[in-house]
């Protein structure tokens, strides 16, 4: 954790304090800015590539990127290990130089990175600091060494404090680094992310390798961050940890789009089913023809029953009628109509991953874990055997 280089992209270039002045620091959300909208689409989103390349060797760690994220945007950068996240963040840092294709983050060219780099926070690999100084000291030096607040000592310290406050970190401030519990550490690195007062903040799986609560903590910071008008684009490997939190998400995979834009379009494609248990074991394939019958994709599924459900062979039978939960009550009477009791009836509404999974069609063992088909305590079935980013896919460190 307290190797390599991390949280402050600027180190890589002399900064020639640029003149320019800066309309887009410190403002608000701005609408999403469509694919196809005129040619100051560049200038209107935080981070606009086009055709992002970038090789080694014969393979494409990132292959023909059109990046668009909308300024304001908390947006989540999700795909596998290997996936290029990390490549593809260092290229807008510039950090290393693309193979092919050009981009603009914040509106200027990612190939004069000295000209937006002071307006963007990092975190790639992890923070770095000294183990052995306080959380306050190592954020004074590191805001020493950036020529916050300029030569005044007090405004420098404000910025401190402030940036210990808006992670929480105010309390614990004194101790040493190395009593810091991972999250904490994490949080110190958003922290130094944040000194420079950005307008956008790239962090590279900053909830790597980190507890529940941990995980937690940061998702409440970076959405109160993005409350406040910043731009994030945040990377990790887990599809469901960033769906509770961001509004705009990018996913690739082998360095490949997969897909781009706000989560509410992804889930605007969403398949909504409801589950059926019949009493009988025999009737599942009559109440499928049934609502085949009504024109509903139907499928038979078997699941493993409750522990105490001595009445069956403990394996249920699943009817699963591909439908809108505004149908459930009339497939029930339908049902019944037809003599058909239900041991249980539930609704379920994919939640974004399995929605992403369909969509793009991503479902292979690399990918994904099939979840353990069964039964809740309440006798209600839960969602089919899912598809999941792997969880064992995570690790130690964020390459
Ligand atoms: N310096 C390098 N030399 C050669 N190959 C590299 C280099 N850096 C990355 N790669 C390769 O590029 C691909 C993308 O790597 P990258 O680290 O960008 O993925 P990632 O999405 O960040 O993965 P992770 O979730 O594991 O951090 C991988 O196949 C990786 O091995
Ligand atoms: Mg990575």
């Amino acid at each position: 954790m307290t190797s390599g280089s991390a949280t402050d992209p600027a180190h890589a270039h002399h900064d020639p304090a640029p003149s320019h002045h800066d309309p887009a620091h410190g403002r608000a959300a701005s609408p999403a800015v469509s694919a196809g909208s005129a040619g100051l689409a560049h200038v209107d989103t935080a981070i606009w590539t086009r055709g992002l390349t970038k090789r080694y060797g014969a393979r494409r760690a990132v292959d023909h990127l059109d990046l668009q994220v909308p300024r304001g945007a908390l947006s989540g950068f999700v795909g596998p290990n290997g996936a290029g996240k990390s490549t593809t963040l260092r290229m807008l840092l510039g950090l290393i130089r693309p193979s092919a294709g050009h981009g603009h983050v914040l509106g200027e060219p990612i190939t004069e990175p000295d000209r937006y780099l002071h307006r963007v926070g990092a975190m790639i690999e992890g923070p770095t600091f000294h183990p052995g100084l306080s959380g306050r000291r190592n954020l004074d030096q590191l805001a020493v060494l950036r020529g916050i607040g300029g030569w005044h000592r007090a405004r420098r310290q404000r910025r401190v404090e402030e940036v210990l406050g808006q992670v929480g970190l105010g309390e614990r401030a004194d101790d040493r680094f190395s009593t810091y519990s991972l999250g904490m550490k994490q949080r110190l690195g958003i922290a130094a992310a944040l000194l420079p007062d950005p307008c956008l903040l790239i962090l590279d799986e900053p909830t790597n390798g980190l507890d529940p609560a941990g995980i937690r903590e940061i998702r409440a910071l970076l959405g109160q961050l993005a409350g406040g008008g910043m731009t994030i684009f945040v990377s990790s490997h887990l599809l469901t940890e960033v769906e509770q939190i961001c509004d705009h998400l990018v996913m690739i995979n082998g360095g490949r789009m997969l897909f781009q834009g706000h989560v509410t379009d992804l889930l605007a494609a969403e398949d909504p089913r409801i589950l059926m248990i019949p009493e009988h074991d025999g009737d599942a394939r009559r109440l499928a023809g049934l609502l085949g019958d009504k024109g509903l994709r139907v499928e038979i599924d078997l699941r493993t029953g409750p522990p105490n459900a001595s009445a069956t062979r403990g394996r249920l039978p699943v009817v699963t009628a591909h439908a809108p939960e505004g149908l459930a009550a009339h497939l029930n009477r339908l049902a019944m109509h037809a003599g058909i009791t239900l041991r249980s009836l539930r609704t379920h509404r994919p939640n974004l991953e399995e929605t992403f999974l369909r969509v793009t069609g991503e479902i292979d063992g690399d990918l994904v874990r099939t979840a353990q088909a069964g039964q809740a305590p309440d006798g209600s079935v839960p969602p089919p055997a899912g598809a999941g980013l792997d969880p064992a896919h995570s690790r130690g460190g964020a390459t």
